[in-house]
C-alpha cells in the first residue's frame, strides 16, 4: 500500500471509513470515498486533499440496492481509477427482536453486507488479479463469532463476511491479493452505553493496527482485548449457553455495532 496507489473506501465518511481515509492519505495514497450522502463526503475530500496533497474524490451511491456493486464498478472505470486497495467499511448494525424486525431494513442490511459486498469483491478482485495484486479489507465484528440473540441477522451477516473473507484470504494469495478482515469490537467512540471505556481502543488505534496487519497480510485482525475476552468466554461457557450469554452482554453493554 505504497504512496501513489489508489484506495476505494466504502463508508468513507463513517467513523472507521474516514479514519482509514485519513491514515491512507497520510501515506500518500489517492482515494475514492463512497457513501450515500455527498455533503459530508465532499467536505472530507477537500480536507484530505488540502492536508495531504493527494487526489481524493467522492462518490455518492447507495450500496444497499441490487446492482449497486456493478454501478460502483462501472463508475470507477469511467473515472479511470485503477483500484489497488478496497476497504469495505459501509455498514450499519441492526438490532431488535427477530420477529418484529423491519424486513425492508433487514433486506438492505443483507444487500449491503452480503450480496453486493460479494459482488464488489469479485469485480475488484478480478481487476486486482489483472493488475498483478492488491489489498482488500473487510469489516466484520466480534458478533461474527457467536450467535447473538437480539442482533440475530446482523451477527449472521457478519459471520458471512468473516467466513468469506477468511476463505478469500487463502484463495486469492495466488493472485497476490491480500485479504484481511477486521473483527472490530466496541471502541471508545462507539455509540451506545458501555460500562467502561477505559480499556477500549480509539478508532485511530484500531485503524492504525488494522493497516499494519493488512501490510503484513494478517488475515484476521481483532485489535484490543475484546477478541481474547470473547474467545475465553466461548471456551468457558458451554455452546448451549453461549447465545444466552451473548444476549446478556449485548443488552448490558448496548453498542450499536
Ligand atoms: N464502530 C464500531 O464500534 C464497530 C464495531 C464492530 C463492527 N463495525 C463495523 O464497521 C463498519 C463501519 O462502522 P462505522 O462505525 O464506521 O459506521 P458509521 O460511522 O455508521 O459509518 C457508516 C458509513 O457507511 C456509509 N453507509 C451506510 N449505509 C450505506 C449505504 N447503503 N450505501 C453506501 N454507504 C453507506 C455511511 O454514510 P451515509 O450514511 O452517507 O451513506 C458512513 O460513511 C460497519 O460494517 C460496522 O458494522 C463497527
Amino acid at each position: 500500500m505504497e504512496a501513489g496507489r489508489t484506495a476505494l473506501i466504502t463508508g468513507g465518511s463513517g467513523r472507521l471509513g474516514a479514519e482509514f481515509a485519513r491514515q491512507l492519505a497520510a501515506r500518500g495514497l489517492h482515494l475514492c470515498l463512497v457513501a450515500r450522502r455527498f455533503a459530508p463526503l465532499q467536505d472530507l475530500c477537500q480536507h484530505l486533499q488540502q492536508t495531504y496533497g493527494v487526489h481524493v474524490e467522492g462518490l455518492a451511491l447507495d450500496l444497499a440496492q441490487a446492482g449497486a456493486a456493478d454501478e460502483l464498478h462501472a463508475e470507477t472505470r469511467l473515472r479511470g481509477l485503477a483500484v489497488d486497495v478496497l476497504i469495505h467499511a459501509a455498514g450499519r448494525s441492526l438490532a431488535g427482536d427477530f420477529l418484529d424486525l423491519d424486513e425492508r431494513q433487514e433486506e438492505r442490511m443483507l444487500l449491503l453486507q452480503v450480496l453486493e459486498m460479494t459482488r464488489l469483491l469479485r469485480r475488484y478482485g478480478r481487476d486486482m488479479a489483472e493488475q498483478g495484486g492488491g489489498h482488500i479489507l473487510l469489516l466484520s465484528s466480534l458478533a461474527a463469532f457467536q450467535a447473538t440473540p437480539g442482533w440475530a441477522s446482523y451477527a449472521a451477516a457478519k459471520s458471512y463476511v468473516q467466513s468469506l473473507g477468511e476463505a478469500l484470504a487463502y484463495e486469492l494469495r495466488a493472485q497476490q491479493i491480500i485479504v484481511s478482515i477486521l473483527a472490530a469490537g466496541a471502541m471508545q467512540q462507539s455509540r451506545g452505553l458501555m460500562p467502561s471505556r477505559r480499556n477500549l481502543l480509539t478508532v485511530e488505534e484500531v485503524v492504525q493496527q488494522s493497516l499494519q496487519a493488512l501490510d503484513k497480510g494478517v488475515p484476521v485482525i481483532a485489535p484490543g482485548k475484546s477478541r481474547r475476552a470473547s474467545d475465553l468466554a466461548r471456551r468457558l461457557v458451554s455452546g448451549r449457553l453461549m447465545p444466552a450469554m451473548a444476549q446478556l452482554l449485548t443488552k448490558s453493554t448496548v453498542t450499536r455495532h
